[in-house]
């Protein structure tokens, strides 16, 4: 929980700003902490009716924030997608803004896809990305966009995110779980709780001049996707369609569905957990779904956006 978070994580220095460039599930998490833990932070989304929108950022329509609401910002992340020709769209529209700020970081939520296949193996840091997937070849040109910037930029690789209002126990409930067995085939995953934790860990190691280009922020037990689901129903106490395998399974997915399926890796998270000590609040699926779950009870109207007033 947030909460949790608070606990273990540094606020920003008082005269520093946070600018959370796309506030949508894991921005928002993002901004939700900063919050909490009472630091300075600006959020965009695409229209400024969203929930937790200050400035409204939009690639598509060309909408950029006033230079005057960016110019005291010091950490920047950034959550948004590549655009479809591969161009990362915060580069493309606010390079000459971002170098007109005083910036100390700059996030950029990446993806483990850039990793491609490795038939089930583990991946760390070290690893070349070998992207297969046409989303992932743009992903690693928006990295190297970044990181070609000149800004003090770390790339966070993420594996499938999830957290209130968006796991495997929604799955369950809308009855869209499809429990399919491909032998040997995991996924790495990781709570949103600890992309925002690992965001404050990481500015403030920065901050002491610990500061690791490309990180993988992943929790310690990449599993099938029949573990995830049995867990999920055992909580909700909920029956689960057949197991179906794979090769059966495979001639009713969507291009995309089947695009994950092509890919096995294992997600090594020893960089930031051994390397650089950030403390994992939900070390795997088991503790992060308990929490999802509480958290849902807590709050019958739970959304999946947080507190961000
Ligand atoms: N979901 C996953 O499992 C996963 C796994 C690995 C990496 N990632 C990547 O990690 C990042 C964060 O993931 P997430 O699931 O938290 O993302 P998300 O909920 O989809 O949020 C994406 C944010 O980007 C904004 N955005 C999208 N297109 C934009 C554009 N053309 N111009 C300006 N803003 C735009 C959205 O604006 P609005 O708020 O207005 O919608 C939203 O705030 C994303 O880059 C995602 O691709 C996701």
């Amino acid at each position: 929980m947030l909460q949790d978070l608070v606990k273990q994580c540094t606020p920003l220095p008082p005269n520093a700003k946070l600018l959370v460039l796309g506030g949508g599930f894991s921005g928002q998490h993002v901004a939700a902490l900063a919050k909490r833990l009472g630091s300075n932070v600006i959020c965009s989304r695409r229209k400024k009716d969203k929930p937790g929108a200050n400035v409204v950022f939009d690639s598509a329509t060309k909408q950029t924030p006033a230079p005057t609401a960016l110019k005291e910002i010091t950490h920047l992340i950034s959550c948004i997608p590549p655009e479809a020709n591969g161009e990362d769209p915060v580069i493309s529209l606010l390079s000459k803004q971002l170098h007109d700020m005083p910036l100390q970081w700059v996030g950029y939520l990446s993806t483990t896809g850039v990793y491609g296949d490795h038939k089930g193996n583990w991946v760390t840091e070290a690893d070349l990305p070998r992207p297969q997937q046409l989303r992932s070849k743009r992903r690693l040109s928006c990295e190297q966009a970044w990181q070609a910037s000149g800004l003090p930029v770390q790339i966070l690789r993420l594996p499938g995110i999830y957290g209130p209002g968006r796991s495997a126990l929604e799955a369950i409930n809308k009855g869209k779980s499809k429990m399919i067995d491909k032998p040997g085939q995991v996924f790495s995953r990781i709570h949103v709780d600890d992309i925002a934790g690992a965001i404050f860990h990481l500015i403030k190691l920065a901050s002491t001049g610990i500061k690791p280009k490309i990180i993988n922020v992943a929790d310690n037990q990449p599993s099938t996707n029949v573990e995830v689901l049995e867990y999920a129903a055992s909580l909700l106490g909920s029956s689960l369609p057949p197991i179906q395998p794979f090769e059966i399974a495979s001639k009713e997915m969507s291009p995309m569905a089947l695009s994950f399926w092509e890919e096995n890796r294992r997600v090594s998270n020893q960089m930031l957990c051994k390397k650089l000590g950030y403390p994992l609040l939900h070390p795997n699926y088991q503790v992060g779904l308990r929490d999802c779950l509480n958290q849902r009870n807590q709050s019958s109207s739970y959304s999946s956006f947080v507190d961000f007033e």
